[in-house]
């Protein structure tokens, strides 16, 4: 696919679709602790910018369902995105239409505008010819750098390429080049840590990965589907019923294939599902509490698992340990995560979404080779599917 490199920008208008769909309040602040999705951005713009061009950037926020909404406007993101750039950032009312063109007519080279959220727009979800159309009318040239939606075909992910000479911007780049060498060509032992909530969401991560695997590691909620389908007592935890065949098949494969299978052998549990339960302790796993919930591994598990990977080379991590936005049942997030950060020598991809709030939170994000800003996309990346957004650019 054509990288920004081998796209003709120089003192063009470029339209950049970036992915500032970060968790703000109210639309008052962005919280400075997201700002990975933002920061990833910045060598896109600053490249744009040498080059002098006009940068109108372009980006959805939440899920505004095709009408304004107030609180989803993108105003204070291009207020956080100047600050981190050291360089204004115009915030527009709306991305189509006479005023934005005579707006982003007015710029200068070196001067950036952000326009307003492209879902208050329907034709932007349905990937309406018209409403890409009205977008490509704003500039010369089109860069993708929004890897967190590539996996959406939308009117500014997919449908813009035919109208504007298009290429990948440099963190796409970025995370194409990282997540694909992992799969295609790891240092070996690979290992995959998986987590997270449900078996569901992992299945086919699970069925790409499973083939090329030394190493399978399982926490988190996903953890609890895999116990009970070895015959454990899981207490109050939310199993997987229809997913205990798969989880059976996993361990099975695994075992042919001679992968180390790493479960759980201790679990934090707690006497409710909250963040401040009555009780909580840790327990063997055949030890689970009747009616007591699993919240995360054990300090013995998060201490083997942190051991074992010591071996491996290249790891996939996608999925928290436990449940991370609960401080007390961090801990072996937080463990696995120290790990991790602290190996030399070694490749680590972080999946997006929770894993690298999680890995924000701990102020681990350069100590890991890879974190993407994707989570469905990343996760879709994993699965060896197609993504609509890099599909839509044009072969070199
Ligand atoms: C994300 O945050 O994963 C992307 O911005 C995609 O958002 P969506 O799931 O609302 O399409």
């Amino acid at each position: 696919k054509r990288t920004l490199s081998n796209l003709d920008v120089a003192k063009k208008r470029v339209l950049v679709r970036v992915d500032f769909n970060i968790p703000i309040e109210q639309g008052v602040e962005v919280i400075a602790s997201y700002d990975q999705r933002l920061r990833a951005t910045l060598p896109t713009i600053h490249y744009l910018l040498e080059q002098d061009c006009r940068v109108i950037l372009c980006s959805h926020l939440g899920r505004p369902g095709g009408k304004v909404v107030e609180e989803l406007r993108l105003a204070p993101v291009g207020d956080r995105l100047a600050e981190l750039l050291g360089h204004p950032v115009r915030n527009l009312l709306d991305c189509v239409g006479p005023d934005v063109a005579a707006q982003i007519e007015e710029l200068g080279p070196g001067q950036i505008a952000l326009l307003e959220n492209l879902r208050f727009h329907a034709g932007e979800e349905a990937n309406d010819p018209e409403f890409a159309q009205s977008l490509a009318a704003l500039a010369e040239c089109f860069v993708m750098d929004a890897f967190a939606v590539t996996h959406r075909a939308h009117a500014s992910t997919a449908g813009i390429t035919d109208y504007l000479p298009s290429a990948m911007g440099l963190l796409v780049q970025r995370e194409v080049e990282q997540m694909g060498k992992a799969l295609e060509s790891p240092a070996s032992p690979l290992a995959a840590l998986m987590g997270g909530a449900k078996v569901s969401d992992k299945i086919l991560v699970l069925e790409n990965l499973l083939d090329k695997l030394d190493h399978l590691f399982i926490g988190g909620g996903m953890a609890v589907t895999f116990l009970r389908a070895r015959g454990y007592k899981t207490g109050a935890s939310t199993v997987e019923e229809d997913r205990l065949d798969f989880a059976r098949d996993v361990m099975e494969r695994a075992a042919v294939r001679n992968i180390g299978f790493h479960l759980p052998n201790d679990v934090v549990v707690a006497s409710a599902f909250g963040s401040d339960p009555p009780e909580s302790r840790t327990v063997p796993v055949d030890q689970v509490p009747d009616d007591w919930y699993i919240m995360d591994v054990g300090a013995a598990t998060a201490a083997q698992f942190s051991e074992a990977l010591q071996a491996c080379r290249t790891i996939i991590w996608n999925g928290p340990m436990g449940v991370f936005e609960m401080p007390r049942f961090s801990e072996g997030t937080r463990t696995v995560a120290n790990a991790i950060a602290g190996l030399q020598g070694v490749t680590t991809v972080v999946g997006g979404g929770s894993t690298a709030e999680a890995v924000e939170e701990l102020g681990l994000m350069d100590a890991m080779t890879h974190v993407s800003t994707g989570g469905g996309a990343s996760l879709e990346f994993l699965e060896g599917r197609e993504l609509p957004g890099i599909a839509a650019l044009p072969d070199d």
